[in-house]
Parts: structure tokens; C-alpha cells; sequence
């Protein structure tokens, strides 16, 4: 039987298949290797980095829920020097795409990591647009179409590399999002970022998290993903990367029915450490039972008869 293909290319970004770890997830990578060979992965989307090192929130952090994860882990990261200096190089070691997710305070702290990341070993950019911008106030920049063009905009003057941007769940309407975005230059859309939530000690009657609310994520949140990414996948013509409780080949393709051109996983990581290995193997295997030659075939495939 023919060999399928599972290679895709998502904004110029070429995937050796489409599965991708989330961003805060999987560390560095490196955390993992007693589980997996990273060279098997389509790709590794580090650990959120900042211009300067950050401690993160108050613990606690993390609690599970009965439907979810919620995290509030604040962005902890040693800085975007230390990653140069002392994780890209051991990252280089690996044949698989390395994608550095950055998060910025200003506009300008965007564009500064995106040169700044720019380098052999950095596949491409993934732009967190849930984070706070200082300057306006602590509003978040992926709520607000306009500030996601700034953003985009400036990740683009700054980088030759491709430029995936992060979408959050947190809004009214996420194709005027989406758009902004697209529209501003960027290559490919990831989508979702964490559901803001929160947790109350019902005996301490306090929040559980130190910082009171925090995002949640794990399969709860997969209905909510799937259907974003239905909606953006009509909305804008640059591929998708969806994320958002995947833990098995069944939500991965899912997603890909839906309009992702790749996934990546996040809590399911957590659940199982060789979750993606098993989605790529999964993959490969519904295609081949399936009848499909190359897995883009199956990309928004469930639009088809809408
Ligand atoms: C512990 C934890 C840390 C995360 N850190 C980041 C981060 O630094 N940057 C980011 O863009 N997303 C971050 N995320 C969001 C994930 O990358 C992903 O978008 C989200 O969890 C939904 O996918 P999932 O349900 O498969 O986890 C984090 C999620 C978790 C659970």
C-alpha cells in the first residue's frame, strides 16, 4: 500500500506531519525526551518567552476541576537571552521545527523579541496576544481587532520567519479577530489560548489560585475550540493550527475536519506524555483505512457539505 503523506505547510511553515505540542505544555522540549524522540513530532511550540525573565503568579497554579485544568502559571520563562544562550543550542540538536512563542508588555517588546528570535534553530513565531499591553492600561491585546493588527504588524517588520498568531477564546467574536490578524500579515492563526476561569475552596472559602482566576483548558474546553475553528476557517484564507483539548487521534481530526491544517497538544500532554506520538500513528492510520493519500485532503473536510 502507498505511503500517506502527512507533510503539511502551514504559512510557509513545512510540518513533516501536523502535529505540534501547545506552548507551556511540553517545556522546552527537552523535559520530554524520556518519553519520545522529538525528531518524530511535526513540531515543538516552546514555552511562552518574554523579554526579560518573569517568576510567574503566586502559587497555587494549577487545579484540576472535574471538567478541566485551570492554569495560572503568570508566564514563568527564564527570558528571551537565556533561551538564546542556553536552550536554543541544545534545541538544535533535534530535527523537528522549534516555534518560539513570544509575549509582550508593549507593541514595541513584540517587535524587539521577534528580531531578537529570529535566528537558525527558530522556525517560526507564535504571537501570544493574551497577555496584557501596559501601555493600554492592562487591556489585552488579542480582545481588541485593532491592538491585534498593531501587534501583528510588528512582529512582521521584524522577522523574515513565518508569523503564527495566538488566538484567545475570550471574546464576543472571533472571526473580527481573526481577520485583524490575517489582514495585518500574519501567516497562520493558532487557536485556542486558554477559557478564563476560576476555582473556589469551598473550606477555605477562597479562590483556589493565587491569582485568583486562571485559564482553563483540557477536554472541556474541545466544543468550544472545535467550533472557533469552524468559524475562523470561513473568516480568513491562512491556515490553522487548532489546539484545545486534544488528547486523542479523534480530536485531532476533529479539528482538521474543521478547518486546521495542524494541531497541537496541550493538557493531554499532561494526561498521557506520548499523546502526540499516538495522534501522528493515529493519523497515518485513519488515512490509510480511509482511503486518503495526503492528510491536507481531509483540511475543513466537514465544510464540504454545509
Ligand atoms: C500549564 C499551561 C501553560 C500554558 N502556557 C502558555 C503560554 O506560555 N503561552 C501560550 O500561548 N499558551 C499557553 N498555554 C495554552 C496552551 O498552549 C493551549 O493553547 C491551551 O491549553 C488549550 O489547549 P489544551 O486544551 O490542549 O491544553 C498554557 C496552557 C497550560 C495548561
Amino acid at each position: 500500500m502507498s505511503k500517506v503523506s502527512l507533510a503539511v505547510n502551514v504559512g510557509g511553515l513545512k510540518l513533516k506531519n501536523p502535529v505540534l505540542t501547545a506552548s507551556g505544555t511540553f517545556g522546552f522540549g527537552l523535559e520530554l525526551l524520556p518519553y519520545l524522540e522529538l525528531n518524530q513530532l511535526g513540531g515543538v511550540v516552546v514555552k511562552g518567552t518574554t523579554l526579560q525573565p518573569r517568576q510567574g503568579n503566586p502559587p497555587p497554579r494549577l487545579v484540576e476541576t472535574p471538567a478541566g485544568l485551570l492554569n495560572a502559571i503568570g508566564l514563568q520563562n527564564p527570558g528571551a537571552d537565556y533561551f538564546l544562550a542556553e536552550i536554543l543550542p541544545e534545541l538544535r540538536r533535534h530535527q523537528t521545527n522549534f516555534i518560539v512563542n513570544i509575549s509582550g508588555n508593549t507593541v514595541e517588546e513584540y517587535g524587539i523579541l521577534a528580531a531578537k528570535l529570529s535566528v537558525p534553530g527558530v522556525a517560526a513565531l507564535e504571537v501570544n496576544i493574551s497577555c496584557p499591553n501596559v501601555k493600554a492600561g492592562g487591556m489585552v491585546f488579542g480582545t481588541d481587532p485593532a491592538l491585534v493588527a498593531q501587534v501583528t504588524r510588528q512582529v512582521k517588520s521584524n522577522t523574515h520567519l513565518p508569523v503564527i498568531v495566538k488566538l484567545s477564546p475570550n471574546v464576543t467574536d472571533i472571526t473580527a479577530i481573526a481577520r485583524a490578524a490575517a489582514e495585518s500579515g500574519a501567516d497562520a492563526l493558532s487557536l485556542i489560548n486558554t477559557l478564563l476561569g476560576m476555582a473556589i475552596d469551598i473550606y477555605k472559602r477562597k479562590p483556589v489560585l493565587g491569582s485568583v482566576t486562571g485559564g482553563l483548558s483540557g477536554p472541556a474546553v474541545k466544543p468550544v475550540a472545535v467550533r472557533m475553528v469552524w468559524q475562523v476557517a470561513q473568516a480568513v484564507k491562512i491556515p490553522i493550527i487548532g489546539m484545545g483539548g486534544i488528547v486523542t487521534v479523534e480530536d485531532a481530526l476533529e479539528f482538521i475536519l474543521a478547518g486546521a491544517t495542524a494541531v497541537a497538544v496541550g493538557t493531554g500532554n499532561f494526561l498521557n506524555p506520548r499523546a502526540t506520538i499516538e495522534i501522528i500513528q493515529g493519523l497515518e492510520k485513519y488515512c490509510l483505512d480511509n482511503g486518503i493519500a495526503d492528510i491536507s485532503e481531509l483540511v475543513g473536510a466537514a465544510h464540504i457539505s454545509c
